[in-house]
Parts: structure tokens; sequence; C-alpha cells
């Protein structure tokens, strides 16, 4: 599936009919004096910048991105211990509306989720829509991404994917939403999307649950991609979040990422600012079979001496 994010401001305009009254977001949420951080740091993966490190990054830098304007989990990558995608269809457009003006404060932007814990949610909550889900809302704009519009299912082919492998709920365009709701403990995302049908009621229907956790025990911080490597090590770093460059990491502007902002050279409207584009995939991964490739076809150098163990690792990492 693809969704389309958008910023807090701009989700407030939605529910309101575009008319222009922004919200106050974070307000009347329920504060629950955290002592440890929602996000964890995975065992060899870098920190998270602190918020004061990123308002200073506009001071030292010039670059601002205003953290409260974003969706928390668009920058700060896989740092969740769980994680729940409750996928929607909207039955009742102002129903839903009216129901997602009210609950629009749970909806955790960045500066929440790298601020003090103290103030942080049990789990935070990020939504984005499909193109049918803008479409139902009344929102036709042109968000200027060809695959955006069309979906992921129109894109089946394109991607080598075998439609009679897809799971049903995922066929078509009847999927109109997604709550991704993270934590650093399941009871409290359960909590979260349990919460989700009395909220909105029958303005919406779930599809599709996903409750995916990270593994446990001593493959705690080895699940980030299935095949072992620490997560994170694709990911660029984004002129005014990161404040530690790794090596061989490139440093990419703002507008990779979010929309409108600068290095989004696309024609978007005005409202899309500090939103961004998400693909959703379920894949299977042959993970023993991957392993056992990757020693088949090891890396031979002889100035680089490798083992048959270094050549395999090498040839994974490429
Ligand atoms: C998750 O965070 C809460 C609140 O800070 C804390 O009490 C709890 O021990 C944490 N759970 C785990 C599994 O770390
Ligand atoms: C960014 O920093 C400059 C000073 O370097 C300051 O004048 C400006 O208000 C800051 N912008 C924001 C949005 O904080
Ligand atoms: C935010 O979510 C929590 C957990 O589902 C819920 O108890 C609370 O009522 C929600 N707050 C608002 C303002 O909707
Ligand atoms: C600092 O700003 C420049 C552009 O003004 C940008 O190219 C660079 O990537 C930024 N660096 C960081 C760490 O944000
Ligand atoms: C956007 O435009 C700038 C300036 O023309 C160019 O340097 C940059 O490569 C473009 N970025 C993308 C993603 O096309
Ligand atoms: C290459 O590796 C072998 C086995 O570890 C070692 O005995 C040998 O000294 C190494 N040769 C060079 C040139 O590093």
């Amino acid at each position: 599936m693809y969704f389309a994010s958008f910023s807090l401001v701009t989700l407030g305009l939605l529910t309101l009919g575009l008319r222009g009254v922004a919200v106050s977001a974070q307000n009347n949420v329920k504060r629950h004096s955290r002592s440890t951080p929602l996000l964890t740091v995975f065992p060899g993966q870098g920190a998270l910048p602190a918020l004061e490190d990123i308002v200073n990054l506009n001071a030292t830098n010039g670059t601002f991105l205003p953290v409260d304007n974003i969706q928390g989990d668009i920058l700060s990558g896989m740092k969740k211990v769980s994680e729940i995608f409750y996928f929607f269809h909207i039955n009742d457009a102002l129903a839903f509306k009216s129901a997602m003006q009210s609950y629009i404060p749970n909806i955790t932007s960045l500066a929440t989720l790298v601020g003090d814990p103290s103030s942080q949610p049990l789990a935070f909550v990020n939504i984005a829509f499909s193109q049918s889900g803008l479409i139902k809302l009344g929102i036709h704009e042109d968000l200027g991404d060809a695959q955006f519009s069309e979906g992921q299912f129109a894109d089946a082919a394109y991607l080598g994917d075998d439609i009679s492998q897809w799971e049903a709920p995922f066929k078509g365009t009847n999927i109109h939403g997604v709550f991704l709701i993270g934590s650093n403990q399941s009871a409290y995302t359960a909590e979260y999307a349990d919460d989700i049908p009395s909220i909105f009621g029958s303005s919406i229907s779930q599809v599709y649950r996903i409750d995916a956790a990270a593994r446990p025990g001593s493959e705690f911080g080895h699940e980030h991609t299935d095949f072992g490597f620490v997560d994170g090590l694709a990911q660029p770093a984004v002129a005014g979040f990161a404040t530690t460059v790794y090596p061989g990491q490139t440093v990419v502007p703002p507008g990779i990422i979010l929309c409108n902002r600068p290095g989004d050279n696309v024609s978007r409207p005005r409202w899309a600012l500090d939103g961004t584009f998400m693909a959703f995939r379920k894949l299977q991964q042959k993970v023993p079979e991957f392993n056992q490739w990757t020693l088949d076809n090891a890396v031979q150098d002889r100035a680089l001496n490798l083992t048959q163990q270094e050549g395999a690792a090498l040839m994974a990492a490429a």
C-alpha cells in the first residue's frame, strides 16, 4: 500500500475541511509521566538527536525543521519495541473528521518523541492516508506522485509481485488509511489500538491489523532487518535533523523526505508541507537461504586476504 502522511497542522485542516484553522497540537492529551523514553535505541544504532540539538541546528547550520509539525515516526527510524499497524476503511467521512478533530492531540510529533520522556504518551500514534482515502475525505488535489495516486495494487506487476500471493485486504483500494501505533511495550500499543473502535465508532472499520514486535531475548536488537544487520545503515542523514553523520552516510536536504522542503522539486499543494510518502510492504524473506547464497558467492580479494565468512559478510552488505 502507498500512503501519504501529513503534518499536524495539515491534519487539523483536513478535519476542518481545509478552512485554514490551525490546531494547537499536543493539548489535552493524557500525559503519563514516563520514566523511560518511548523510543528505544537498539544496540549498534546511533543515538537519537536531542530536541535541543535539533533546535540548535537551526542556529548553527541554518536548517530549520518544525519538529512540532512533523509526525514523529517519519525521521526517528526503527526504534520501536512494539508497533501496531491498524488499517481502516472510512465509512462516514463527516463523522470521521469530527472524531479525528478531537483525536488530533494524540497524533505524536517529532518534538514529543525526541523530547523529555516525562512529556511523552505511553504510545505514539501517527496516521497516513491512501489516495482512495483522500478522495473519500473529499480531497482531490494532485499530490504530485503518480505511484501514490495509482496505489500499490496497480503497481504490483512492476514491483515483480505475484498478485495471487497478495493478502486479500490489500488488493484494490479498499484501505483508506492506517494508524501507526508504537511504544516500548506491547501492552501500551494494544491499549491505544483497542481504543480506536470506541473513539471512532462506526465512522471507520478496521480492515486489517498487524501486531509487530522486536524479537525477544538474546535476539533483541538483531531483528531490524531480518538478515541480522542493524537497521539504519541505509538511512540518510537528513539535514536539520541529523546531529551526527556516520561514516558512509549521505547528508540529504530535508525535501528528500519531507514535501515542499528544500530539495523537493515536485509541485505539490501548499498544505502538503512537512508531509511524506510511505510504502507498506509485507514480504517473506528466506533468511537461511540468503545466508547460504552469500557464503557460496563470498567476495574473494587477495589484497584484503578475506576469510570466507568475511567475504560473505561483504557480499551481504553489497
Ligand atoms: C516502558 O516504559 C514505561 C514507562 O516509562 C516503563 O515503566 C516500562 O518499564 C518500560 N517497559 C519496558 C519493557 O522497558
Ligand atoms: C533560527 O535561528 C535564527 C538565528 O540563527 C533565529 O533568528 C530564528 O528565529 C530561528 N528560527 C526558528 C524557527 O527557530
Ligand atoms: C488519546 O488516546 C488515548 C489512548 O487510546 C485515549 O485514552 C485518549 O482519550 C485519547 N485522547 C484524545 C484527546 O482523543
Ligand atoms: C548544514 O546546512 C547545509 C546547507 O546550508 C547542508 O548542506 C548540510 O547538509 C547541513 N548539515 C547538517 C548536519 O544538517
Ligand atoms: C532539485 O533541484 C536542485 C536544483 O536544481 C538539484 O540540484 C537537485 O538535484 C534536485 N533534486 C532532485 C531530487 O531532483
Ligand atoms: C592471510 O590470512 C592467513 C590466515 O588468517 C594468514 O595466515 C596470513 O598471514 C594472511 N596473509 C596476509 C598477507 O595478511
